[in-house]
């Protein structure tokens, strides 16, 4: 959804700015990778159009349609892996063919009312010069975030930026699996670069002040991520994210290799309690600090394993990430949805979504407000910025709203300053929000009239 189309004086479900983390990681409800699409990298792509790119790994051209269908098996959340150096310029100028085709796409998830998560992703492993040309690397990373600052700051809550993908990890400065090299030294880039991604996003204006972010773990590994080298930037609306293939010996692996032999099955009673081992690191040291925690891919892409540990996979991950208050993404680059039929491969697969989304659906939430509504207005709907600088009203995330041609609409407080500063004074407004039960109050905004209690979303001056 756009911010323009915010219903923010009709209810509960449209407020969206006013949302912390926490209950963000709650309407995310379930969500699904757009895999294997707009994050096609490869020199060998042939053409120069977003279309070359976006179908090059052999995924179909994204609808709205498939969208719209994932929407229907329950899923709430969409992530968009973003090779952002497809058709860039030697000065890392982003195409604006390509800002444009994202754009479309995310639109199809953000019309639909779902939430959709942008990042850079492994971008053809360009984050692995991090380690040795670590000053051109940073340049890089921050001209991109600052050209997709501006252009997608419009974007309400329902847009959340992801930091980079799973390539925050520098073997060659410090080996993982050996422990050799300097560890400081490899977990301070990442940390720098999480620090540097707020850091642009909050100085950038629009709605990027309040937006959610989403930071990589360490690799994206649970536990090189909970390791205390691995910091957190201070932030109320950050996340974390770490990857769950574990044991990659059922999810990836289809052959015997070097490293491992396949396992076919899985879901044993130690299987899944060695997930919920896992699980529990991130509940230990994220959640219960207040730090939530997104799984951006999980799943099995092993095409030949058995079919009910299949099932059993996906259940366990999703039931136990969610009861630990944690948003399950499935990674899909086309294994489980088919998008050229907009089926499931596997009809049960389907099912098992539908079944468990049913269950973390948090309409409740967002229904139960007795909004007794007295602006019926049916062209609240609608809310650009203010043509002026009026404010007639706040919401409880801090944002300021004013009245015109009997719509509501957003204060533009980048033109606005002076109105802002000057208008606290007189009569206060408290807005403020409950919604099933839980109470996101707080700012309070004045005006010299008189102030009227609308409903427990808005107040007006008048
Ligand atoms: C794309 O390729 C076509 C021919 O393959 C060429 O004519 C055109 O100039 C190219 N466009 C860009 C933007 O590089
Ligand atoms: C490891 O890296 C850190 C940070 O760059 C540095 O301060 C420290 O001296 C390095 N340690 C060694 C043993 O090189
Ligand atoms: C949904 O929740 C109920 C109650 O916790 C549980 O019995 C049921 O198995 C769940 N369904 C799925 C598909 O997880
Ligand atoms: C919905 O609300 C009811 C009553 O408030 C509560 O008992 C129930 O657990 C809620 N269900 C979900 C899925 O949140
Ligand atoms: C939420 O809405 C969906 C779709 O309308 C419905 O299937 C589900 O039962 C609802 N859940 C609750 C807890 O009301
Ligand atoms: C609000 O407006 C709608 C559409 O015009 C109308 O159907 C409804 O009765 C009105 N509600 C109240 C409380 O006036
Ligand atoms: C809604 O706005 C349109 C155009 O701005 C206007 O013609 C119409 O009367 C308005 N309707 C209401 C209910 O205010
Ligand atoms: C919500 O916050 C407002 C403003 O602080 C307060 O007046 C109200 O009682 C609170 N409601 C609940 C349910 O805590």
């Amino acid at each position: 959804m756009k911010l323009s189309n915010a219903l923010w004086i009709l209810g509960c479900t449209k407020i969206t700015l006013a949302m912390t983390t926490n209950q963000l990681i709650k309407e995310m409800g379930l969500g699904w990778n757009l895999g294997n699409t707009l994050e096609c990298y490869g020199d060998w792509i042939n053409g120069n159009t977003t279309k070359d790119y976006e179908t090059a790994w052999g995924n179909p051209v994204t609808t709205e349609a498939m969208i719209k269908t994932i929407k229907s098996y329950g899923f709430k959340s969409v992530r968009v892996p973003v090779a952002w150096s497809n058709l860039m310029s030697s000065d890392y100028t982003i195409s604006s063919e390509l800002l444009k085709r994202v754009d479309e796409v995310l639109n199809y998830i953000l019309n639909n009312d779902m939430y959709a998560i942008m990042n850079i992703h492994y971008d053809g492993g360009w984050f692995d010069n991090f380690a040795t040309s670590e000053a051109e690397s940073f340049t890089k990373y921050e001209k991109i975030w600052k050209q997709l600052t501006q252009y997608f700051k419009k974007y309400d809550e329902h847009l959340i930026f992801e930091s980079l993908n799973e390539e925050g990890c520098w073997d060659s400065i410090w080996n993982r699996y050996s422990n050799s090299g300097n560890k400081t030294k490899a977990y301070n880039i990442l940390n720098t670069i999480n620090r540097n991604f707020v850091d642009i996003v909050r100085n950038s204006g629009g709605n990027n002040a309040n937006r959610h972010l989403l930071l990589a773990g360490y690799c994206t590994d649970i536990d090189l991520t909970v390791d205390s080298a691995y910091i957190v930037p201070k932030d109320d609306r950050v996340m974390v994210s770490v990857h769950y293939y574990t044991p990659t010996t059922f999810t990836l692996l289809e052959k015997d290799e070097s490293w491992g032999k396949v396992q076919y099955s899985w879901g044993n009673t130690n299987d899944v309690n060695s997930l919920k081992n896992d699980f529990n690191k991130l509940k230990t040291r994220f959640v219960d600090k207040g730090i939530n925690v997104i799984i951006g891919e999980y799943g099995v892409t092993a095409g030949n394993k058995d079919k009910e540990s299949n099932h059993k996979y996906i259940t366990s991950v999703v039931e136990y990430a969610k009861q630990l208050g944690i948003c399950p993404i499935v990674w899909d680059h086309g294994q489980y949805f088919d998008r050229s039929t907009l089926t499931f491969k596997d009809t049960e697969i389907g099912q098992i979504y539908k079944d468990l989304s049913s269950n973390y659906s948090s309409n409740n939430t967002s229904s139960n407000t007795n909004n007794n509504n007295n602006n019926n207005n049916s062209n609240t709907s609608s809310s650009e910025y203010c043509s002026g600088c009026t404010i007639t009203g706040t919401g409880g995330d801090n944002s300021i709203w004013g009245w015109e041609n009997n719509k509501a609409c957003r204060i533009d407080t980048t033109k606005c300053s002076e109105e802002i500063k000057n208008s606290n004074s007189g009569n206060c407004v408290k807005a403020y929000a409950q919604c099933g039960g839980e109470n996101y109050s707080g700012v309070t905004k004045c005006c010299s009239g008189k102030c009227t209690f609308i409903n427990q979303w808005y107040s007006m001056c008048q």
